[in-house]
């Protein structure tokens, strides 16, 4: 790592879609160790900055570091320091899930043996060991976000991206999700999570950053921004005159 204690640093991003403005002067930095919490509604640019940092948008200015590796022009270096859970599932359908892992561990040059091993103890971790021979088609929707989790963590990198892990799990599952991701920030990743819930940034994260459409609106120690009155919304309900 060039850079080992600044695991993202952003600098001026701004990314068009056409000729919408998807992200604007978008700047901040992540602390190798944090967990930085992302926020915003729906269409705020969540998912495009992580399509930046790895690399799989390209954008119109900016600089777009990950441990001092720039993301397009050092796409290799930075990408293998970046284990993705993507928002939506997009599992490759003819593999069983340990024939996954492994494929996806000899995409950052793990040799079989090695990704054979990997893949197993983290099927056992994520307690899918018994499911490790059917396809994901077989698999329940918790049990698809834990592979997941599986699939960002084979080649063992140092920060993990997370798009809106917890979406659509019941309150068991988002507990569990809760305790690994918890437990990996201890183990030394460093991890980004996007969210709609500041109920779960307030629970796991040590720094929260806030975007809406396109600018980032608070950015700071957690304790800082949810002390921040400005933030809060209040809903009144008018029941009409007596
Ligand atoms: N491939 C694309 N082509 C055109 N516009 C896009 C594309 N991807 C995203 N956008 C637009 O960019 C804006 C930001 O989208 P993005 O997916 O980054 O939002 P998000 O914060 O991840 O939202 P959500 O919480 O719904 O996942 C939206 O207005 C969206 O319609
Ligand atoms: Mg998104």
């Amino acid at each position: 790592m060039r850079n080992s204690e600044t695991a993202i640093s952003i600098k001026g991003l701004t990314k068009f879609y056409g000729k919408f403005r998807a992200l604007n002067n978008v700047a901040f930095e992540v602390k190798r160790g944090d967990f930085f919490a992302f926020l915003g509604p729906n269409g705020a640019g969540k998912t495009t900055t992580i399509n930046v940092l790895t690399g799989l948008s390209n954008y119109q200015s900016g600089k777009v570091n990950i441990f001092g590796y720039d993301t397009s022009s050092e796409y290799l270096l930075s990408r293998r320091l970046i284990g993705l859970c993507a928002q939506e599932f997009n599992f490759d359908p003819f593999l069983t899930i340990h024939q996954l892992l492994v494929y996806q561990a000899g995409y950052f040059g793990i040799p079989p043996k090695k990704a054979t091993r990997n893949a197993e103890a983290l099927l056992e971790r994520f307690q899918l060991i018994e499911k490790r021979h059917v396809k994901h088609r077989a698999l329940s929707g918790g049990m698809k976000k834990r592979l997941l989790l599986c699939r960002a963590l084979i080649h063992d990198p140092e920060i993990l991206i997370l798009d809106e892990p917890t979406a659509g799990c019941d309150l068991e599952l988002k507990f569990l999700i809760w305790d690994y991701l918890t437990q990996l920030n201890k183990e030394g990743k460093t991890i980004f999570l996007t969210t709609h819930y500041m109920e779960e940034a307030e629970k796991l994260c040590k720094t929260i950053g806030i975007i809406n459409q396109g600018h980032i609106v608070r950015i700071g120690e957690k304790k800082n921004i949810l002390q921040d009155k400005s933030l809060e919304t209040v809903f009144l309900e008018v029941t009409g005159p007596e």
